[in-house]
């Protein structure tokens, strides 16, 4: 662990060994007692327990709307990834206050999420070319389906190609999409998350790329590329500001 203080939080699959990895999913929860590692193969098939398996042993079980565990001012940096667009817009402000509660004054607050403006933008390039012919319908079709399907999604994803008992099984006992926390609930662009951000008293809010950090030695965490530099995820929007 580094000396710099950095939580990833909603961390999923994707930990760093510098940072102190939080999340709530299910294969972390079964991860982290004896009783959930044996039952998780009778649980999990196919990607999901190949996710299990390569799951790092280095995250912390917490569910994030009990609040943040640290104390105040404890912090040197929170990172989170993909994670935003899953809280309801009315949750925001708490989540945020919570981050900044946590933050030593001039920690740095890492937020990544889909792009609104990017998904937008190609939907409307799609849009214009289909109009002249110069785009196939499947890629205009595809535009559509980034921009909304996540939204509106009611079955959650896997579940639905599971055999009929299993596919009736995990609905009623896991619920869906929405329930699971699968879908988004908001979205946000390069207006409206840095004026969230001051909204909930940071300061500098700037967008940045997947490289760039006030973090020192960011590259290093492998978190927003990977070791051969690629993005890890693109059409993502970078946005940092400070404590
Ligand atoms: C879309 S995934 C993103 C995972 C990862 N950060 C990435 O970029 O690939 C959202 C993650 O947030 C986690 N999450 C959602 N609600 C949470 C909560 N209340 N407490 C902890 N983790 C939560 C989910 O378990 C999931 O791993």
């Amino acid at each position: 662990m580094s000396a710099v203080k950095v939580l990833n939080l909603g961390c999923g699959y994707q930990t760093s060994d510098r940072c102190i990895n939080i999340d709530w999913s299910i294969p972390v929860r079964l991860k982290g007692s004896r009783i959930g590692r044996r039952i998780a193969p009778l649980l999990l098939t196919g990607d999901r327990l190949a996710g299990f398996e390569e799951l790092s042993d280095n995250v912390m079980r917490h569910d994030l709307r009990k609040g943040i565990p640290f104390p105040d001012g404890s912090v040197d940096a929170v990172y989170h990834s993909h994670v935003l667009e899953h809280l309801d817009r009315d949750v925001v402000p708490g989540f945020l206050a919570e981050v900044h509660r946590v933050l030593r004054p001039g920690g740095i607050h890492r937020i990544v999420v889909p792009d609104l403006e990017a998904q937008a933008r190609a939907y409307l390039e799609t849009l214009d070319g289909a109009l002249v012919g110069a785009t196939e319908p499947t890629a205009h079709e595809e535009s559509v389906h980034v921009l909304i399907e996540q939204m509106v999604r009611r079955e959650a994803w896997g579940t639905s190609t599971r055999r009929p008992v299993r596919r009736w099984l995990e609905n009623r006992l896991l619920g869906d999409a929405r329930s699971r926390g699968e879908t988004h609930q908001w979205m946000w662009d390069r207006v409206s998350l840095p004026h969230e951000l001051e909204v909930a008293g940071f300061h500098d809010p700037r967008v940045l790329s997947n490289t760039e950090s006030q973090i020192p030695d960011w590259s290093s965490y492998l978190l927003d590329e990977t070791p051969e530099g690629e993005e890890y995820k693109p059409g993502s929007m970078y946005v940092e500001a400070t404590r």
